[in-house]
């Protein structure tokens, strides 16, 4: 099968466009032939190293850990899913990703594709959705009516965690620079503002929960905007547990976890309406080197998907 593969950690030049085997799957496994693949931070991070004390990665290794594609094979043990079935998953991150025509996931990853959603769409939604829904309601256990601080509202997490904070009930409050605002507005958030131009601190009081995708001076700066019993989740860089106490709220690190159940009420939220990805833009696998250069460039409006079934490369190659 065609993948993207690294061979060493280095720059967007290590990623190599090349044949890989295609895996088989375990008793409680299922193959799945992959149509789009989401692009995430991660995928950089990992390409660069930056994971390495955390996840045992062996090279070769396939990069990507977001797709929507189609059951091919199952193990002997999975009982859910069969040939045929649409799915979508984040699968396990200390493995082999979906940068690929086919990749191996647990049953336990997967669940039925947003039915309103072709496969590239739905590749987009996984990884973000999930971060987004863990952040919001099993870490902070946001509730109707609370007041929610999302940093970097147009990003792949924050347009999820806009909306489901909408579908919560919730008031969300949004950072963005001003190219994104139309969006914000019409995603349901109810106060925008530009961070380029306005320090959020003196817009944004009495807040419930702060999501926090930034880190660093931002992170530093959302504790005051926090009302007392607030919560700061980040998703990047691990809140001060004696900052919080001086001041009488929470703080937490988040990492996001596969979950087909979480997976599936997601996929009901999509289809009733309430909840849509944003695609900034599709690239063919092929061009996963300039999807990273993107997504490094730290300004992606919504999502990047790979385009992985239905590239044909040889037409590819006559344009060029
Ligand atoms: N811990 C976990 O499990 C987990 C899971 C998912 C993601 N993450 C991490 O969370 C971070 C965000 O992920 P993502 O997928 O949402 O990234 P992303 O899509 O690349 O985020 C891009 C967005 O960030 C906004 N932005 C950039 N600088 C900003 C600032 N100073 N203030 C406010 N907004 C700013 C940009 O808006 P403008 O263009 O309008 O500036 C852009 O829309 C990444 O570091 C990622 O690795 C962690």
């Amino acid at each position: 099968m065609k993948a993207i593969r690294i061979h060493n950690y280095g720059g967007p030049e290590v990623l190599k466009y090349e044949d890989a085997p295609r895996p088989e799957p375990r008793a409680d496994e299922v193959l799945i032939r992959v149509h789009g693949a989401g692009v995430n931070p991660i995928d950089w991070k990992v390409r660069e190293g930056e994971m390495k004390e955390f996840w045992p990665h062996k090279f070769p290794l396939i990069l990507g850990w977001d797709l929507s594609g189609v059951v091919e094979k199952v193990g002997p043990r999975v009982s859910r899913f069969k040939k045929g079935d649409e799915v979508y998953s984040l699968p396990d991150p200390t493995r082999d990703g979906a940068y690929a025509e086919y990749i191996v996931v647990r049953e336990s990853e997967i669940a039925l594709k947003p039915k309103s959603l072709h496969h590239i769409r739905a590749a987009a939604v996984p990884l973000a959705g999930l971060t987004a829904w863990q952040a919001l309601f099993d870490t902070a256990q946001l509730q109707p009516g609370q007041r929610v601080l999302i940093h970097g509202g147009a990003g792949g997490v924050g347009h999820f965690a806009v909306q489901l904070a909408k579908w919560k009930g919730a008031h969300i409050i949004a950072t963005a620079s001003a190219k994104n605002h139309e969006l914000l507005h019409k995603l349901g958030t109810d106060e925008i503002i530009d961070y380029t131009r306005q320090r959020f601190e003196d817009v944004a009081q009495d807040v419930d929960v702060v999501l926090d995708t930034i880190g660093g001076e931002t992170q530093e700066r959302s504790w005051p905007v926090l009302k007392k019993g607030g919560i700061l989740v980040s998703l990047v860089q691990p809140p001060s547990g004696k900052k919080a106490e001086e001041l009488g709220v929470r703080a937490a690190l988040l990492g996001a976890q596969s979950n087909g159940a979480q997976l599936a009420e997601i996929a009901n939220i999509v289809d009733s309406g309430r909840l849509m990805p944003v695609i900034d833009r599709i690239l063919p696998l092929s061009e996963a080197r300039r999807a990273h250069e993107l997504s490094q460039s730290n300004h992606i409006r919504g999502k990047i998907v790979l385009r992985v079934k239905n590239w044909d490369g040889s037409l590819e190659r006559k344009r060029r």
